[in-house]
């Protein structure tokens, strides 16, 4: 694998820089406190780091709602604090990858605030505007629980102007060439600054046509393709990575002929995972995977199973939605707009092996894995804050005040401090030494991984046996190959590993319980006995 497709074996680590640690004591997480911590991220065995939005912002959306495009929001530290944490990263092998926000500022933002008090500023065609806010009927409100319209009435400017998110989110104009010009101009300057590439958010959504839904058009993948060409000619071996909340089939197009994306995150596996667990069946999955098409070269899916966002369920049938509600979020209040507003731990409840089965899955199946901060150590969620805030609290470090985080007598948001996943318990200094814990299992798994490049870039080929609540497949890269295998069930699960083609050839070694294998060489196929809910990686040890 050269360098330049680091991208495509990778694992990520999803930091955000308000939750991690407070290295001034004002209560808020910041770049000199992330700095201080960036040997944990390096000790899980990850590859990179995406950061969530580092930009002065009013935080109304936790930076979505960018302020300023060039600034660091003054909460995490300045300029010189970024470039040191981009530093520091570096010199721990750990590539730095960036928000980028293109589709929408905060309307706090100069060219916002020029373009409603002056019909006549060249800045107010920088935002979509209308008489009647009664175009583009069929695009649909994603903030369903908050935005009643697509359109907002501005007093000042005297017009409805267009968003996708908040109302206070107004969607730039891409029709605007000057707008081009000036992401071109942001994107330089963050890749001048060091960073190893961008997670573009939103970007279905950059133009509007009249008739259509308003997602995935021509226009925005001509768009999408031009920043691509200026990363390859100017930057490469930095990585452009796609926010597409979309259906493969609309998926695909955003990575071009090789000339779009280089990754994007593959959103409907994700809810299918946790679906096909719940149900104790592996159709789901298969479905999806099914559906999933090959993509060009040199690109890859990213996989995760939270993120800072709901678990969003747009990716499913309406069946499948309500289920997954019922399922996932028995109290109303953990539902979030199309999702559901809980952590991996609490959503497995606390459950070792279902945890294992997901990570396992996702540090194996195909893709470039990414964690969640707090996922690593199973932490909480606290629902009694409002919108996805509750999934955004500080990280558990140790057992003192604040849980580690913070010296401040308040936090940012208060730290999680329930029974179950209260940061007494549950925080990285109680896991550090415990071989059983949620730490140890990301850094074995992730070792392991490491270990077996078949895990990485193998092609898989999915074993279909006998017992629909057994998932398997294989990873095979040249000689060496790997058959992962999940009970998804409460019951044990005989599993006859029957593999003509192989007898002879070596034992199957279990990668994730040491002591365990099955030799191969006789007429008579082995039984794996599967406890409930248990993975197995068997990875075949030729003579
Ligand atoms: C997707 C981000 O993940 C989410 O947090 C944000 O609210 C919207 N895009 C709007 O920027």
């Amino acid at each position: 694998m050269d360098d330049k497709h680091w991208y495509q074996t990778a694992v990520f680590y999803e930091l955000n820089i308000r939750a991690f640690c407070d290295g001034n004591g004002d209560g808020q997480g910041d770049f000199l406190g992330a700095i201080s911590k960036l040997d944990h991220i390096k000790s899980l065995g990850v590859d990179a780091v995406w950061i969530m939005p580092h930009y002065p912002s009013p935080l109304k959306d936790d930076g979505y709602d960018v302020a300023d495009y060039y600034g660091v929001h003054p909460d995490f530290g300045t300029a010189a604090d970024f470039k040191a944490f981009i530093d520091a990263a570096h010199e721990r092998n750990l590539k730095v990858i960036i928000d980028l926000v293109m589709n929408h500022t905060s309307d706090q933002h100069p060219w916002f605030q020029a373009a409603r008090t002056d019909k006549n500023s060249p800045y107010r065609d920088y935002y979509v505007w209308s008489d009647s806010g009664s175009e583009y009927p069929e695009t649909r409100i994603i903030f369903l629980d908050y935005e009643k319209s697509n359109w907002s009435w501005d007093e000042t400017a005297g017009q409805y102007f267009w968003h996708r998110f908040y109302h206070h989110q107004p969607d730039l104009n891409y029709d605007n060439p000057q707008v081009h010009e000036e992401m071109f101009k942001v994107i330089r300057y963050w890749l001048d600054m060091g960073i190893d590439g961008f997670r573009a958010d939103a970007v279905p959504y950059l133009y509007e046509r009249e008739g259509t839904n308003c997602e995935n058009l021509p226009e925005t993948h001509e768009f999408l393709k031009k920043v691509r060409r200026l990363i390859d000619e100017e930057y490469p071996g930095r990585v452009f990575i796609a926010e597409a909340n979309q259906w493969p089939h609309d998926l695909l197009p955003y990575f071009g002929d090789g000339d779009e994306f280089h990754v994007c995150f593959h959103f409907p596996i994700m809810p299918r995972l946790y679906m096909a667990l719940k149900q104790g069946n592996r159709r789901v999955i298969l479905d999806i995977l099914r559906d999933t098409p090959a993509i060009p070269a040199g690109c890859q899916w990213m996989t995760f199973l939270r993120n800072h966002d709901e678990l969003t369920l747009e990716m499913v049938t309406i069946e499948e939605r309500e289920w997954m509600w019922q399922q996932y979020a028995p109290n109303p209040e953990m539902k979030s707009n199309l999702g559901i507003r809980r952590r991996l731990a609490p959503l497995l409840d606390n459950h070792k092996g279902k945890w294992l089965i997901l990570n396992g899955i996702l540090m194996s199946l195909m893709g470039t894995p990414i964690i969640y901060y707090g996922d690593e150590i199973g932490m909480g969620d606290n629902i009694a804050l409002p919108d996805r805030h509750g999934v955004r609290t500080p990280m558990q470090w140790d057992s003192s005040q604040n849980a580690g985080f913070s010296a401040a007598d308040k936090t940012y948001f208060p730290v999680i401090s329930d029974a179950e996943y209260g940061y007494e318990r549950v925080n990285v200094a109680n896991q550090e030494n415990d071989p059983d814990s949620f730490l140890s299992a990301t850094r074995f798994l992730l070792q392991v991984r490491k270990a077996h490049p078949e895990l990485q870039r193998g092609e898989m080929e999915i074993w279909e046996t006998a017992d629909k609540s057994v998932f398997a497949y294989w990873r095979i890269l040249d000689d060496e190959r790997t058959l992962c295998l999940y009970n998804l069930s409460a019951e044990v699960q005989s599993v006859s590993l029957h593999f003509p083609e192989l007898a002879g050839q070596g034992k199957l070694i279990d990668l994730l319980h040491e002591g365990r294998s099955w030799t191969l060489n006789d007429n008579i196929p082995p039984v794996l006995k599967m406890r409930p809910y248990a993975s197995h990686w068997l990875h075949l040890a030729r003579r």
